[in-house]
């Protein structure tokens, strides 16, 4: 078993996102888990807690380690902040959290309150609470492991493969690779599994949430609504990618956009 920091090259990436193109969520998992020894689990607080049970499990049988990171971006429900230190103890893991640098918070609130995102747009505000400091969590690794599904968002995230490159966070020197396991399932799919194995997951749900980020900018959404309709609903739909996956947005350089 290989546990390379660079493991998989662009061409590699591609037969690998090719081969694992239908393949179950944690058999991608352990794929990832079997080539990164410091491969970490970008973890919002929300259904994508399949993810931490999966790895869990897959950790386990392979004996192999993972990392759990959380960006708090300060504007986080109350609920979701329970949640996730109620999974750090079921798990009984770490989970490290990421804040938003202080300063860059003030000189924003000072200049234009607590709400600009809701006339300026989210782009200045998930810039300096979710985008910088996911760049510090990425920072000292070679892989992660996100939630993201086709299904979240049509406008955006159809076309997500299992596996890529983020030349967004990656560095010249050393790529980094980006695993969505989840790309192929379903929203149905992540609850049959948090319900039949019993995976703790985040209260909100239960309260018409079915996407969550940060409080002021999610809402809880009508039955037959899409789900990123709960999410900065005051936008057009195309454009509702924080940059923490703006490489679905085609410009993953563009990182404040
Ligand atoms: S967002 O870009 O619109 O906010 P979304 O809520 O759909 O993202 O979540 C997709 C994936 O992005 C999650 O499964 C997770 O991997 C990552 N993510 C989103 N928000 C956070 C967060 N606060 N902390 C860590 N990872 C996050
Ligand atoms: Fe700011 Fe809303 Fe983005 Fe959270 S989701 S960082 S509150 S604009």
């Amino acid at each position: 078993m290989t546990t390379t920091t660079s493991a998989f090259d662009a061409t590699q990436i591609e037969a690998t996102a090719e081969r694992l193109a239908s393949a179950h969520p944690s058999d991608i998992i352990a794929e990832a888990l079997s080539h990164f020894g410091n491969l970490t689990i970008s973890f919002s607080g929300a259904e994508d807690v399949v993810l931490v049970d999966f790895a869990a499990r897959e950790a386990r049988k392979l004996n192999r380690s993972f990392s759990v990171f959380s960006l708090d971006t300060g504007r986080l429900h109350p609920e979701t902040l329970e949640f996730i230190e109620r999974v750090r103890e079921h798990y009984d893991i770490p989970i490290e959290a990421y804040s938003p640098q202080a300063d860059a918070v003030e000189a924003l609130v000072r200049e234009k309150g607590l709400f600009s995102f809701r006339t300026d747009g989210h782009g200045e505000c998930c810039g300096i609470r979710k985008v910088e400091p996911l760049g510090r969590a990425l920072a000292s690794v070679d892989a992660y492991i996100t939630g993201q599904r086709r299904d979240q968002s049509p406008g955006t995230r159809a076309e997500i493969p299992v596996v890529q490159l983020d030349p967004g966070f990656g560095r010249a020197d050393r790529p980094l690779v980006k695993f969505n396991p989840l790309a192929n399932w379903t929203s149905a799919q992540v609850w049959q599994q948090i319900m039949a194995y019993g995976v703790p997951y985040n209260p909100l749900h239960d309260q018409g949430f079915k996407s969550i980020g940060c409080a002021p900018c999610t809402r809880a959404t009508h039955p037959g609504e899409h789900e990123r309709a709960g999410r900065w609903w005051w936008e057009e739909a195309t454009q509702k990618e924080c940059g923490l996956h703006a490489i679905n947005l085609g410009n993953p350089g563009d990182l404040e956009q």
